[in-house]
């Protein structure tokens, strides 16, 4: 939305798209665009607005747009607000007339894009329906722009505004959204609001940004200048007294930015203001407003304009083919910078700064949940052994989606963990609300300050991986796996018993980003490996104990983006079942580490060659035994059991990355995947 300087459309054009483009890592399936019209479009109105919709991806969109001939894109505007949005189905076919904008009618009154989930939408589709409004999508976002068009249309006598319509609106909603609202009947004006979903707001301004420069006009709102810190797992600052600051300036000074990510709109302003649910956020005359929904007298919520840290160079692809193997290289940088801060390696202390309040609370706990999904599920996989070791205290990992349908019973003295790169996946932040109900100190890991997940729970930690844009997540993998770890080694600082361990494990993290180092230099080893293996249809990962997530991580990496078929396989479950798929012909990787199931690997390891199975072999550097037996082995250096998963993963995640180039897919856009799952 520009008020700055006037911009020209076809500049309003590119910048909308290059949002999209910056969110195309999450997963998409079709794009669309909403402008104002101009003379050449419209007969009477001259705000009617024109909607562009394509399946497919942005450059699909963005080839679309030069097409349209009747729009001129060389005029400029002092004053303009288009939006723009990815899909990624959910109700209905990905198709051009599923994707949103969605509208109110065939003159496109008001427009709408969505991100989340309308559960009642059957219900008020019906209801619209009965007053003789026509749906022509199959999506639950439909229901939104017919609604607020059927509020406008019988508001009677009443002059409402455009965030009043949406204050009604979303009265009625239920579910889980992020909306942006554009309307002809208010041009140059921009309402957005949500609940459940990410949303934020971008405040370039042509004025150092401080609070007397920015046009926001408060009514309950008050908006309040801060710094985000990368090292602490901060949040929003609670709702305070201090007094209201009105807006100054002429609101002609300032471009907003509204999205669903920052990395969105990173490149054009690090001043962003993080939405919180029932916020309904309007631009009017260049002023930006804030009001809640059902806000009582006196409310008075105060909204951070935080400075993000980071930088756009972060988030670019550099050298590589892919941002996945871009970030499987960072990993030496992402780890350390998770531990940065945090270890004292010469006093053996580890701090997190953003747990160490709740420390006492944590160690009087009956037991520690470790929520998540997918990856980052795995990784509570892998350091539950640990943890269990450390804090001495029962452990239980948890699939989200299934904890929820378990209705699991949770108790005030639980603690539970919630492990989520994005911070904002939809069945982790449905864990996390389920047990906060229940009473329980709720812990985020996560990878995204200001996302939902670190700001809903009572404490936390960043893991300080840096943003991770291909879908397959690897660096953020690696780095909750040191996050867990610190965990457990601060939890038992001060249990005599344990500190040779501690301090064993203590020195391995130290050294851990070399030992990285060293893994990522086998990459053309793994890369001829690849090359044998690219044409199989499936590829079995086996091992156990501390190497068991990276089996199951290492399968999901090449199913997600080589879709191929893969499964990990705990090596002690081997004789129930797995070993009837065993033959000369099925592509076997076993992990048999020098740790303490090494002869209990080596077992399995005899039962798959005893069946002609060819087993390519994890193991250790110089491990003899294992070159004997194996078809190919892929030596690794040797660390502390425990961190042994760390670097055991980087193999198959270089091995996943090679077989999908090599059967020609989109390494970070694995087919029907999302980065961030924000609907159940
Ligand atoms: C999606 C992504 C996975 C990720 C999972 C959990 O399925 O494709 O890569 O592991 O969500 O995401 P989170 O952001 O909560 O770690």
């Amino acid at each position: 939305l520009n008020y700055c300087v006037p911009r020209t459309r076809k500049e309003i054009f590119e910048t909308l798209v290059k949002g999209l483009r910056r969110l195309e890592y999450r997963g998409y399936d079709s794009a669309g665009i909403a402008v104002d019209g101009d003379k050449k479009t419209t007969t009477e109105d001259n705000s009617k607005i024109v909607l562009i919709k394509k399946k497919g991806k942005v450059k699909a969109l963005d080839e679309e747009l030069y097409k349209k001939d009747c729009m001129d894109l060389e005029v400029e505007l002092d004053t303009h607000f288009g939006i723009a949005h990815t899909r990624w189905a959910t109700h209905g076919e990905p198709s051009a007339l599923n994707s949103h904008p969605q509208r109110s009618d065939k003159n496109n009154a008001f427009v709408v894009i969505h991100n989340g989930i309308i559960t009642n939408y059957k219900e008020l589709k019906k209801y619209l329906n009965s007053k003789g409004y026509e749906f022509e999508s199959e999506t639950d976002t439909e229901v939104i722009p017919k609604l607020i068009k059927y509020v406008y249309d019988n508001r009677e006598r009443e002059d409402l505004s455009f965030s009043t319509l949406v204050e009604r609106v979303i009265q009625q909603l239920e579910g889980a959204f992020a909306l942006v609202f554009k309307s002809h009947y208010f041009p140059g004006e921009a309402v957005a609001t949500r609940r459940g979903s990410p949303l934020l707001i971008g405040v370039r301004s042509k004025y150092e940004l401080s609070a007397e420069h920015i046009p926001i006009q408060y009514n309950s709102g008050l908006f309040k200048e801060g710094v985000q810190d990368k090292n602490s797992h901060n949040r929003p600052d609670k709702p305070d007294n201090s007094t209201a600051v009105n807006s100054a300036g002429d609101g002609k000074a300032v471009e907003y930015y509204f999205a669903s990510d920052a990395s969105a709109i990173i490149e054009h302003t690090n001043k962003v203001i993080y939405l919180e649910d029932d916020d309904i956020a309007a631009v009017v005359g260049g002023k930006l407003s804030l009001h809640r929904l059902n806000s009582l007298a006196g409310e008075n919520p105060v909204r951070a304009i935080q400075t993000l840290q980071m930088e756009l160079q972060e988030i670019m692809k550099g050298n590589f083919e892919a941002f996945m193997q871009k970030e499987i290289f960072e990993q030496p940088e992402s780890v350390f910078n998770t531990m940065r801060g945090r270890i004292c390696f010469h006093t053996n202390k580890v701090i997190l700064g953003g747990l160490k309040d709740h420390l006492k609370e944590i160690k009087r706990c009956r037991r520690l949940i470790v929520i998540g999904c997918g990856t980052s599920f795995h990784a509570a996989v892998a350091t539950r052994q640990i943890l269990e070791e450390l804090t001495e205290l029962p452990v239980m990992v948890e699939l989200a989606s299934d904890f929820l349908d378990r209705n699991t019973p949770v108790f005030r003295d639980d603690v539970c963990f919630y492990i989520s790169q994005s911070g904002e996946t939809a069945d982790t932040l449905m864990a996390l609300r389920y047990c906060k109900d229940r009473g329980a100190l709720t812990v985020g890991v996560t990878n995204t300050v200001g996302s939902s997940i670190s700001r809903d729970t009572d404490c936390g930690v960043h893991i300080n991986a840096g943003p991770e844009i291909g879908v397959a997540s690897t660096k953020a993998y690696t780095s909750q796996f040191v996050a867990l770890i610190m965990f457990g080694l601060m939890m038992s600082e001060d249990r005599i018993s344990l500190q040779p361990r501690r301090l064993e494990i203590i020195n391995g993290l130290r050294i851990l980003p070399d030992m990285i180092k060293k893994v990522l230099t086998l990459d053309n080893k793994i890369k001829s490996i690849a090359d044998e293996l690219y044409q199989q249809k499936s590829l079995l990962v086996m091992g156990r104990g501390f190497n068991y997530a990276t089996c199951l991580e290492g399968a999901l990496k090449i199913k997600e983006i080589t879709y191929m078929h893969s499964e990990g396989i705990l090596a002690g479950e081997l004789k129930h079942g797995p070993l009837a798929l065993i033959d000369k012909h099925m592509p076997v990787i076993m992990i048999i580490m020098k740790d303490a199931c090494y002869t209990k690997c080596q077992n399995a390891l005899q039962q798959v060659t005893a069946r002609s199975g060819r087993p390519i072999i994890l193991c250790c550097q110089d491990d003899q035994e294992m070159s004997k037996n194996a078809y190919k082995t892929i030596e690794l250096p040797h660390t502390v059991d425990c961190l042994q998963g760390i670097l055991s993963v980087i193999p198959l995640q270089l091995l996943s990355f090679h077989l999908a180039v090599l059967r020609g897919y989109d390494v970070d856009c694995p087919r029907n995947l999302a980065k961030s799952v924000t609907v159940e």
